[in-house]
Order: structure tokens, then C-alpha cells, then sequence
């Protein structure tokens, strides 16, 4: 009935998020070797703590922000109804998935308006990705993305190794960084550049600054693999030529604790870095603070807590989050979030070997040589 293939890939990726270990294996988010040093007298009590956070001219309640998903093929209305009712009641951002499929298929453009119905004051996100917007219709699909979903911002995703691992992959990116000046120039909304979960370097950060983004996601490895996910994909239509490919890029990228400094590292002070990208509890939303992000994102576990038990399960594991956060904070004695940039870090290991090669530390961060 749906013969959309944009669409029926969809619900593949949803369904193989669901179902199959899709995360990183051999490179991790980097987190783990990320060390706040332990406050035990922080004079400060936990009722206090100022969670709030600014981004692009708004406020938010939490540093956190729903990560872009979904939208694109029937099934995922509910979803994004769901999700867009998380952000509107916690006053956070919701990112939506890639409105491809509905630039293509007007008939669902629903799965992604019934976000901005059900969060009609949220910051909400449209979504396109790099391959779309080069080429001449660039801006006219993305005044549309923007239009269909009345966005606040749009976010242009370079998936490269997204598409040059897929057999219907378009991985052709000459020119991306004109076209997406062209989108800053003729959109009325801010255009956030993300990646998807390979990261973002610092020469690839200034690039985009020059190309006049308004904030970087930097959508680092550690969290979901989409060569893992394509594997699967292949795998489970006998594609083995796109198996293979899959599984060499599996855990292909830059950690996002390294991302996020090469990204601060790149960019002017006040100018927003968000991190996504194996994100997976309040701790490491504090550390990707500390480490010079002002928002950090989450997608796999939000998508898993909604097929666990709908919209209170989003709730639940969002609440532990901030939880998680605000602890973090107390011990680290951070009164503010946006006070934890200036916590001392301890970084160690390949994180740490990786922030000295690439010359991306920053004065808050001590490595051991
Ligand atoms: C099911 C699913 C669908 C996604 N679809 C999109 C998308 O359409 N556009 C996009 O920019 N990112 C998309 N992402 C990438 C996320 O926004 C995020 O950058 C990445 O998954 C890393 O975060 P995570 O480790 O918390 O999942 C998707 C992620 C998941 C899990």
C-alpha cells in the first residue's frame, strides 16, 4: 500500500533500532575516560542547581533536546505526536527525523505536522539532509520542510558514510557547503548543521562557520551506528556486497567527546554545540557540558523508551536524566549548567591522546602527560 521506498526505509531503521545491537562496539562515545574531579564540599544544595539553558534566542528548562528520528512513513505519527508532547511539557527542543520522505509523498506530510499540533510552543527542528538541499531546488525543499512543520530551525544532516554504505545511498557531497550558505542566506530560520553519528572535526566546524551556520551538532560515534544499521538492513535482504561495507564502517568516526572539543575548539565562545550521539545518561549530558557543548541530545534510548511503554516511558527516562544531571552537577560543583564548562576534567586515554594530537584541549581539561 506504502510504496515509498523513502518511506519503507523508514520503518526499517526504526525496526532494526528496535530489534538489533545497533550502537558502536570498538569506539565508544569516549565518556567513559571523561572525569569530573569528585567535589565533597561543593556549598551547594541540590535545590539551587539552575538547569536552564539558552539556544539560538530561546530558553529551555534542561540542557537536553530530543535528537532528530523520525517521521516519513504512517506508523511514525504517533511516535513524533508523542515526542513533541515530551518537548512541549519539559520545554526542550524536539529535532525531527528527515522530511524527505514527505517532500516526496505530500500525503505524509502528517507524520511530521503533528508535531507542532501537539507541541504548538516547543522549539521544533525540521529536518533535511545534505544530499537533498545540493542541487537547485536546495532552498525551495527546505522553505517547505520548514514551512510544513512551522520550524523554528532547520537542520541540514551530513550522513555521508550514511549514504555511501546504503545500495540506495547518494553519496555525492560536492558542493554541499555553497548549498547550505544558500539555505542561510533565503531561510528565515536558523540552519543547524548535524552529523548522524561520525562526528564533526574542527576543520569541518570552521568550514560550516564560514558556510554561516547558526549551531553544530555534532552527532558524534559512540551511540548508533548507521553502518550498523545498514548492515542489518543488508544482511536481512541478502545484499552481501552492502553487508560487508557496513560492517568495515561500523564503528568508523570521531568519538563524541572528541567532536565536542574539536568543535568548541573551532568555533567563538556563545556559539551553540550540541551533542548527540551515545548520550546515554545525566552524567554524560554533564560531561559533554563540561567539555564545551551547551545541549546535549539523545535518540536510541528515547525511541527504545517509547516501544517500552509509550509516552510515560519517554517521561521516565528523561527524568532520570536530569536526575542524573543534577547530581552530577552537585558533586561537581556546578551551580549553573552552564557553569560546568568552567569544572576542572580529567581526561584519559584514546580521548585524551586524541584531544593533544589534534591540539583541541581546553583550560578546564588536564590529561595525565
Ligand atoms: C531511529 C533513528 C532515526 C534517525 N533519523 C535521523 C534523521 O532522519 N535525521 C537526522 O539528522 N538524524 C537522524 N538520526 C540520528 C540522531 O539524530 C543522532 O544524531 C544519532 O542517532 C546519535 O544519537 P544516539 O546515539 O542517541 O542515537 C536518527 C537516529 C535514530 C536512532
Amino acid at each position: 500500500m506504502y510504496s515509498s521506498k523513502t518511506s519503507e526505509r523508514k520503518l526499517d531503521h526504526i525496526n532494526i533500532c528496535l530489534q538489533e545491537d545497533v550502537e558502536h562496539i570498538a569506539l565508544s562515545s569516549g565518556f567513559e575516560e571523561v572525569f569530573f574531579i569528585h567535589n565533597a564540599a561543593p556549598e551547594l544544595s541540590i535545590d539551587e542547581l539552575s538547569l536552564t539553558s539558552r539556544m539560538l534566542g530561546r530558553s529551555f528548562s534542561y540542557p537536553l533536546a530530543i535528537a532528530a528520528m523520525t517521521g516519513g512513513h504512517p506508523a511514525t505519527e504517533k511516535i513524533n505526536r508523542t515526542l513533541a508532547e515530551v518537548a512541549e511539557s519539559l520545554h526542550i527542543p524536539l529535532f525531527l527525523g528527515s522530511q524527505r520522505a514527505a517532500l516526496e509523498r505530500s500525503d505524509l506530510a502528517d507524520t511530521y505536522r503533528i508535531a507542532r499540533k501537539a507541541a504548538p510552543s516547543a522549539f521544533i527542528v525540521a529536518n533535511l539532509g545534505a544530499s537533498q538541499i545540493v542541487g537547485e531546488d536546495g532552498v525551495k525543499l527546505a522553505e517547505r520542510a520548514v514551512d510544513m512543520v512551522e520550524a523554528d530551525a532547520l537542520a541540514v544532516h551530513l550522513n555521508l558514510l550514511h549514504e555511501a554504505v546504503q545500495p540506495e545511498g547518494d553519496p555525492h557531497y560536492k558542493g554541499v557547503l555553497e548549498a547550505i550558505s544558500k539555505l542561510v542566506e533565503n531561510l528565515e530560520v536558523p540552519v543547524i548543521a548535524k552529523e548522524t553519528g561520525a562526528g564533526i572535526s574542527k576543520e569541518v566546524a570552521s568550514a560550516l562557520l564560514d558556510a554561516g551556520v547558526s549551531a553544530i551538532d555534532v552527532g558524534g560515534a559512540g551511540g548508533t551506528s548507521w553502518a550498523a544499521v545498514e548492515y542489518y538492513r543488508s544482511q536481512r535482504s541478502g545484499d552481501f556486497f552492502y553487508a560487508r561495507l557496513g560492517k568495515s564502517f561500523w564503528d568508523w568516526g570521531i568519538p563524541t567527546a572528541v567532536s565536542i572539543c574539536e568543535v568548541r575548539s573551532a568555533v567563538p565562545e556563545g556559539f551553540p554545540v550540541i551533542a548527540t550521539g551515545g548520550v546515554r545518561s545525566g552524567i554524560d549530558v554533564a560531561k559533554a557540558l563540561a567539555l564545551g557543548a551547551n545541549m546535549a541530545g539523545m535518540a536510541l534510548p528515547l525511541l527504545r523508551a517509547y516501544f517500552r511503554g509509550g509516552k510515560k516511558a519517554v517521561l521516565d527516562e528523561l527524568s532520570c536524566v536530569i536526575e542524573e544531571l543534577k547530581v552530577a552537577m552537585l558533586l561537581a560543583g556546578a551551580k549553573s549548567a552552564s557553569s560546568l564548562s568552567e569544572v576542572p576534567l580529567l581526561v584519559v586515554g584514546f580521548t585524551a591522546m586524541w584531544l593533544k594530537a589534534r591540539g583541541t584541549l581546553r583550560e578546564n581539561v588536564k590529561i595525565p602527560w
